[in-house]
């Protein structure tokens, strides 16, 4: 087990776009496993490599503590419908903000066999995905906050 350093908005490398996996090495299943470990750690929904300072378009997700999910070079198909909440991320630490997403999410993405497969989601999901997709290009969620960037002690008192 192993825990990362997150890094935190402002740091250049969340700025940047990733590099496709073209072969899962024993460093990307380490990567892979030290990620789980560190999103846990962090009691984060989703995590992305290049938080963690690596440029590779990898994402780890679990919504439900006990339902993880590896994204490998994930691709967008289809997406519908709208949803606004609350949006956190692990590297703005302890600011929420709201954003329009789409409540649906269909991507195309590969596992650790570099087997694609392709995963479907609503409501949380859909937004960890395009949350995560998202860190993949350079960007984050606070680019798309609707209205000002709140403290979460702040924000679940509304
Ligand atoms: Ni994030």
């Amino acid at each position: 087990m192993a825990i990362r350093n997150i890094r935190e908005i402002g740091d250049p490398v969340l700025g940047k776009t990733c590099k496709e996996v073209k072969e899962i090495t024993p460093r990307i299943q380490e990567l892979i496993n030290d990620m789980f470990d560190t999103l846990y750690e962090a009691e984060g929904v989703g995590l992305a490599a290049p938080q963690v300072g690596i440029l590779k378009r990898i994402v780890v997700i679990d919504t439900t503590g006990d339902s993880p999910i590896v994204l490998i070079n994930p691709k967008v198909l289809e997406t519908s419908g709208e949803q606004t909440g609350y949006e956190g991320c692990l590297s703005v630490p302890g600011k929420t903000g709201q954003v329009t997403r789409a409540n649906y999410v269909k991507a195309l993405a590969y596992d650790e066999n570099l087997e694609p497969f392709e995963i479907e989601g609503t409501e949380l999901l859909a937004r960890a995905i395009l949350h995560e997709v998202d860190h993949l290009e350079g960007h984050l969620y606070v680019e798309k906050v609707e209205g000002p960037l709140q403290d979460v002690e702040n924000a679940e008192e509304e």
